[in-house]
């Protein structure tokens, strides 16, 4: 692992380490060329954050059809009292923070208890994290924040060799539901290892009738098809290629069987596409999709089972009245 840059600027509360893990596939590309060279072509939704991908995500929470960013907010708003009692005062460390915005009900509620504020945001996007990290400090006085720009895997490694005396990590918005089976199990493995002791807060989109999960990924302005397809300008500027963007288009669905959203890009007219970073040409037929996203919708209690199996201990649960989004505590073993 990398450190590329440290910036220790502002003050002495704010300071960002970028990181690149050359163990990982991702750093270079090659899930890139993986993805693109297989049958049917695959992309990580990873690439969906370059700056406009954050900016595009921020406005799909706002959407009225995107339910789960809404949804979550009022379980913290309601709950982070509750979640405060189980943990004291802790570090919190939050995997894919984006904008921090639900942090700020969780910050809120630790700096009304007069705990010791830090907070240590993680996420591939820089932009927003710095960006998020500047509003925070100007609004939380005693707040020490310790950023990582980088992937969860890199993170998760050196915070792994990192000591603190208390501490929870959050994972918010149903970003595991963007993980397969397997890519859960090394994941969980992860953040145990990382962890050791201490709190898991995580937040799920649970199972719900098809319409309104249809509905949050085919928005009626068209933002979710901006935010699919600029994964494909996001890997021009990032490794030179030349993708049309008017030869794909947007195309989101609910896969009961598997209990999915899957995103995909079907492309609109056989072509080829060259990514001169990457010394990779891909041919494209009409018709055909590539996979930019899944997003697993979860059972709360399968949920909770499973988190057991991992060795993180189910403290507690909570939802909105509807059901349609859950959070759970957990307590790592
Ligand atoms: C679905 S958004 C959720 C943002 C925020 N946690 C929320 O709940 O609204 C996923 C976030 O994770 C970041 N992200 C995606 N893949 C990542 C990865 N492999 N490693 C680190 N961050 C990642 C994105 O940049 C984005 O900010």
């Amino acid at each position: 692992m990398t450190l590329i840059k440290d910036n220790n600027y502002l003050n002495t509360r704010l300071k960002i380490k970028y990181i690149q893990d050359h163990t990982q596939t991702s750093d270079n590309g090659f899930d890139v060329i993986q993805g693109l060279t297989q049958q049917p072509k695959i992309l990580p939704p990873r690439y969906f954050y370059d700056e406009q991908g954050s900016l595009l995500f921020e406005k799909i929470c706002d959407l009225s059809e995107y339910y789960p960013t809404r949804t979550e907010a009022e379980i913290l708003q309601n709950y982070a009292q509750e979640i405060a009692k189980y943990t004291g005062s802790c570090e919190l460390i939050e995997l894919g923070s984006g904008s921090s915005t639900k942090t700020r009900l969780l910050l809120d509620v630790y700096q009304s208890l007069d705990y010791p504020l830090c907070y240590v945001p993680i996420d591939v996007s820089g932009t927003i994290l710095e960006d998020s990290a500047k509003q925070l400090l100007n609004d939380y006085k005693g707040l020490q924040i310790q950023g990582i720009v980088g992937t969860y895997e890199a993170a998760l490694q050196m915070l792994s060799s990192r000591s603190s005396s208390s501490k929870m990590v959050l994972f918010l918005g149903s970003t595991l539901g963007n993980f397969s089976q397997t890519e859960c199990d090394r994941f969980f493995a992860q953040i145990t290892a990382a962890l050791q002791s201490g709190y898991f807060l995580l937040g799920i989109d649970l199972q719900k009738p098809i319409e309104i999960l249809e509905a949050a990924y085919n928005d009626s302005q068209g933002i979710t098809a901006a935010f699919n397809l600029n994964m494909l300008n996001h890997l021009n500027q990032r490794f030179q290629g030349n993708f049309d963007l008017s030869l794909f288009k947007h195309w989101a669905f609910y896969n009961t069987q598997e209990h999915q959203i899957e995103m995909h890009l079907i492309c609109q007219k056989s072509h080829t596409v060259y990514l001169a970073a990457l010394d990779l040409t891909v041919d494209f037929q009409e018709g055909e999709t590539i996979q930019t996203e899944i997003s697993r919708k979860f059972n709360l209690s399968q949920m909770e089972q499973y988190l057991e199996t991992q060795g993180l201990k189910p403290l507690q649960s909570w939802t909105d009245p509807q059901k349609w989004f859950g959070l759970i505590l957990c307590q790592c073993r």
